[in-house]
């Protein structure tokens, strides 16, 4: 009989459980497909847990995966690994993410969407036309403004290279030094400041790691290039929300430090109905759906990646724990 994979995911609607076994079972054939509750707890018998090779999750229990004696490989069903890392004891094997060209755009459709939004005066003019009033404002060229992506991995690469093909003046700061043609790249710590100081439109795409818990507070947000043609800095997040501190965000799009803001990912989600960030208007939120994707396409990787694995080939997409992401 064929290994068994266990869906071990803490979350329903679009990350039922259920919902993930009933799109992967297809694709393997002859595997035992279990799932876990929505808590992310497996309430089924406990022998068939002891054929469990693979694990497919999002946000998995700790103890779920503690009772997986056979794992060989962890599977997130993004491409962000946070959820997994957030576990005190992980077990020693390769854990591999979503690296999906789909996924990839559709990202890169976000971030274009909230730099050309800000471009282009989107929240001002919502504002007039809600006032029925028929003003020209101030137009700048894309030419003119710098975008500065934290993060140029495999999402920041390719929103630099659509930005850059719209005229933007395109900037990006990673770990480690990255060639990108056409963009001005600044590495680590030590370039951090010179990175921020020209930056007229701030996008994160990092991951969550210690590292960077908390790195977009208000110091780094008055590091932002004041005298752009935006008339200040804009800040667009899609990486995790744990990356800002949500209450210097407020502070900054109340004093005027931001003039707008895009989040899509906040430190706790759904983001409380108090939260003083639904107020403003200058600041578009959405619910962490910047990268929403084909869920099938996703699983068809997984799947193909198991029974590659099997046939001895190398996992594709690992992490690396040192790192976190
Ligand atoms: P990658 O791993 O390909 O890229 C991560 C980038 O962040 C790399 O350039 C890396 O540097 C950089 N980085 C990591 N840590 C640091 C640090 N401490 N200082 C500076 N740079 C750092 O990830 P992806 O591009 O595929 O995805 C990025 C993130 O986007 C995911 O981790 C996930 O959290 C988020 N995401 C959000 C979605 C949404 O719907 N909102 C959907 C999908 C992903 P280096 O190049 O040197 O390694
Ligand atoms: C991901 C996400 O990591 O959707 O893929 O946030």
């Amino acid at each position: 009989m064929k290994p068994s994979v266990l869906v071990a995911n803490k979350g329903s609607g679009s990350w039922d459980p259920e919902l993930w076994a009933e799109r992967i079972r297809p694709l393997l054939t002859g595997r035992t497909v279990l799932t876990t509750n929505s808590k992310g707890i497996y309430e089924g018998p406990e022998p068939p847990l002891r054929d469990v090779h693979y694990a497919l999750v999002w946000k998995p229990k700790q103890e779920t995966l503690d009772r997986l004696p056979a794992l060989r490989a962890i599977f997130s069903l993004g491409a962000g690994v946070d959820h997994i890392f957030a576990l005190p004891r992980l077990p020693a094997v390769p854990i591999a993410r979503i690296v999906d060209r789909d996924l990839t755009m559709r990202m890169t459709e976000y971030v274009v969407w909230q730099v050309l939004d800000q471009l282009r005066r989107g929240p001002a003019y919502r504002r007039l036309q809600r006032e029925r009033r028929w003003d020209e404002l101030e137009q700048p060229a894309a030419g003119h403004v710098t975008v500065g992506l934290m993060g140029l991995g495999v999402m920041g690469a390719d929103a630099a290279e659509v930005l850059l093909r719209l005229g933007f003046s395109v900037r990006g700061w990673s770990r480690t030094k990255k060639l990108v043609p056409g963009v001005e790249t600044f590495a680590g710590s030590a370039e951090l400041d010179a990175f921020l100081s020209g930056t007229d439109i701030l996008v994160s795409l990092l991951p969550l790691t210690p590292e960077t818990r908390n790195f977009v507070d208000i110091n780094l947000l008055k590091k932002l290039r004041r005298s752009g043609p935006l008339g200040g800095p804009v800040l667009i997040n899609a990486g995790r929300g744990g990356s800002q501190v949500e209450a210097d965000v407020a502070k900054v799009l109340n004093d005027g430090t931001l003039v707008g803001a895009g989040l899509d990912v906040f430190q706790a989600e759904p983001l409380p109905a108090d939260s003083p960030l639904w107020s403003f208007d200058n600041l578009t939120i959405t619910p962490h759906v910047a990268g929403v994707s084909d869920a099938q396409a996703l699983v068809r990787q997984i799947a193909e990646q198991i029974e590659s694995y099997e046939r001895g080939e190398p996992l594709r997409n690992c992490v690396e724990r040192e790192r976190g992401y």
